[in-house]
């Protein structure tokens, strides 16, 4: 978690702990004494409890579904459409069994679970047998204590989101429902290949709301077909249905999407960047009128009062652990994946191994990049927080780029925060990049 603002008295004691260990290698000369026996000295160390030393981490749940009703054509995720019954059940089968093994193997029962997240692909496509099959075991496996689980997300495509299964969705104890809507313009749905129309979306969006869950929707900006007319329309359409909070995301183009070959071949274009850039200012300029408040640069929330629990708690640095095909985590300075191949999911599962094949040991400059990279997500950096995690001044590792960031008019020092301001919000990751460019540049070997 970032750090409370400083108290002059914790910078205080800072500026001590700095001070006592500038003394401890003062006026060193070539000498055979003074014997190190430990670092940093006693002095310093406080009065802790037994649970401090051995603290029993939070961790956040990712669940993987790979499936859905179509691939849409700007989409990147590796999905998985025309499945059978069958397929899903055995599926959720190995999926099952991922969950009673790895919270064994990887120490996971004992830990308080902060939020729990089904994503996807499309969760929504399964139907109740299945989704409960899988809350079921989590509860089995896993420690999710009411008081400490915050928050239970579902992902769902609006034309799966029927009554029935907002119905069910309750039942499982989802109180966050966050649904792909894309665009509230049906021309510009049908170029994407969606099978959703504005009556549906605005249908499934109401059924999640009655369900008492947070509703979040995503909006894509610069999709094949928008105008800065279809644009207004599915903003204002989006404010209209007063749901909790509303991402929006920039079309990335990848090579492996039917966007991609379509614009190749000349069916269809995409807006520019500059055009982008114009579609969300527009868009925060009609979320503040709306009191949507940024809860992270992409995020707009109503009156400000929604906070994403799984997404923050990752930003800050707190561990995730992946259930299902291609899911990825951390536990400690360890990001890892699982195969993203779902015939090797599964038979991995059934012959009862490890479907992880990749991971990374970050460095602490890794750690150091990733806390700027992920933590300014949310609108600004902690000075203290870095300070107390790394020993470092964020100004003494970066106050040149800092600077210049700035002038430019992306950042401000604030109260003890480097706080984006409205333009480098719009800007979206650049200002963390810049930052981590400085950083990597400087240090990285
Ligand atoms: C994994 S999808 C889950 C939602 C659900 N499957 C649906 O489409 O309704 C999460 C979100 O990723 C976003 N997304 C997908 N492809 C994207 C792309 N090429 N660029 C930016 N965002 C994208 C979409 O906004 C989508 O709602
Ligand atoms: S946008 Fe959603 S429904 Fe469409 S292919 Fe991607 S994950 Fe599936």
């Amino acid at each position: 978690m970032q750090a409370e603002l400083q108290t002059p008295e914790v910078a205080q004691s800072q500026h001590d702990l700095g001070d006592s260990r500038r003394r401890f290698i003062a006026n060193l000369e070539p000498s055979r004494r003074g014997f190190v026996t430990n670092y940093p000295n006693f002095q310093h160390w406080k009065k802790v409890q037994p649970e401090q030393v051995y603290p029993v981490a939070p961790v956040n749940i990712y669940v993987h579904i790979p499936f859905c009703a179509q691939q849409c054509s700007y989409c990147y995720y590796r999905t998985v459409t025309g499945s059978r019954k069958s397929e899903m059940d055995r599926y959720v089968d190995a999926l099952c069994k991922e969950i009673e093994q790895s919270s064994e193997r990887f120490g996971l029962r004992e830990r308080p679970i902060s939020s729990i997240y089904f994503g996807g692909g499309t969760p929504t496509l399964l139907d109740e047998k299945s989704l409960s099959k899988i809350t079921e075991t989590l509860h089995k496996y896993l420690k999710l204590d009411s008081n400490n689980m915050l928050e239970f997300t579902v992902e769902g495509e609006p034309v799966t989101v029927i009554k029935k299964k907002a119905d069910a969705l309750k039942k499982l104890g989802a109180n966050r429902i966050s649904m792909g809507v894309q665009s509230l313009c049906d021309d510009v749905l049908k170029l994407s290949n969606r099978q959703d129309t504005e009556e549906k979306v605005t249908r499934a969006i109401g059924f999640a709301q009655e369900t008492g869950a947070a509703v979040n929707i995503d909006l894509m900006s610069g999709l094949a077909g928008e105008s800065m007319e279809t644009w207004q329309y599915t903003v204002k359409r989006a404010l209209e249905t007063g749901v909790e909070s509303i991402t929006v995301y920039k079309t990335e183009l990848y090579a492996n999407t039917q966007y991609f070959k379509d614009l190749r071949n000349e069916k269809i274009t995409l807006p520019n960047d500059e055009e982008e850039i114009e579609f969300m200012r527009y868009a925060m300029d009609q979320f503040a009128n709306a009191n949507y408040l940024p809860w992270c640069f992409f995020t707009f929330t109503k009156n400000g009062n929604y906070q994403h629990v799984h997404a923050t708690r990752i930003w800050e640095g707190e561990d995730y652990f992946p259930f299902g095909v291609s899911a990825f985590g951390r536990l400690g300075s360890f990001l890892f994946q699982n195969t993203n191949d779902v015939s090797n999911y599964v038979e991995q599962m059934e012959r009862g191994e490890t479907p992880i094949v990749r991971g990374h040991r970050m460095t602490a400059l890794d750690e150091i990049v990733r806390d700027i990279l992920l933590g300014i997500k949310l609108n600004f950096l902690d000075y203290g927080y870095f300070h107390d995690k790394y020993g470092f001044n964020l100004d003494s590792l970066c106050g040149k780029e800092i600077n210049e960031l700035a002038t430019k008019g992306y950042v401000e020092r604030k109260d003890g925060r480097l706080v984006l301001t409205h333009e480098g919000m719009v800007q979206g990751d650049y200002t963390g990049k810049f930052l981590a460019r400085a950083l990597i540049n400087q240090y990285a070997v």
